[in-house]
């Protein structure tokens, strides 16, 4: 049900890759950038017809909106935005499971059955990894049930030991009984 695997999530043939953007959602760095210059211009003009909630904001962090994929393999891209890493006292736990539960309940609600994470906030918005890692297995778990579309999550570590670190996280926590 959620397997680990180290690589560029921008190479995955499944049905959403969830991007790990910032609020305005026109691009930026990290995965952000790789999924944008995979996916070619057309996505940065979907991104662009997302509407604005407030002035220079689009999707508010721990919200999610999905835009077709364009040129990547996968179909969609459900961009979600992860907290900044301040201390862990202003909310930054549950921002981030509300990324994981929110994108997942987005892909069921499509009737998706695969769907791909990068390791969201664990790089430029610098959230420890191994409690990132923690919140995303535990939300992944409490969301899911045998009834949902989603068959198989991927969590994608870029580098090597992020894939030790959810590795990890995932077997200290057992999947649920079916
Ligand atoms: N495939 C999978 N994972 C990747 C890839 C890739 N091609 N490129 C980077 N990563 C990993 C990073 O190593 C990190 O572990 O994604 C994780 C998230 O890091 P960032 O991309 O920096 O995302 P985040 O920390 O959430 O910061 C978001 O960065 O790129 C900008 O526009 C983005 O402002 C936003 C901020």
């Amino acid at each position: 049900m959620i397997e680990v695997i180290q690589g560029d999530i921008t190479r995955l043939s499944v049905d959403a890759i969830v991007n790990a953007a910032n609020e305005l959602m026109l691009g930026g760095g990290g995965v952000d950038g790789a999924i944008h210059r995979a996916a070619g211009t057309e996505l940065l003009d979907a991104c662009r017809q997302v509407p604005e909630v407030r002035p220079g904001v689009r999707c508010p962090t721990g919200t999610c909106r999905i835009t077709p994929a364009f040129d990547l393999p996968s179909r969609f891209v459900i961009h979600t935005v992860g907290p900044i890493w301040h201390g862990g006292g202003r909310g930054e736990a549950e921002l981030l499971a509300s990324c994981y539960r929110n994108s997942l309940c987005l892909a069921a609600s499509h009737g998706f059955a695969s769907l791909a994470f990068p390791a969201i906030s664990c790089g430029i918005y610098g959230y420890p990894n191994d409690q990132a890692a923690e919140i995303a297995t535990r939300t992944i778990r409490s969301v899911l049930s045998p009834q949902m579309s989603l068959q198989r999550i991927v969590l994608v570590a870029f580098e090597a030991p992020m894939v030790v670190v959810l590795q990890r996280a995932v077997s200290s926590q057992p999947d649920a009984p079916s």
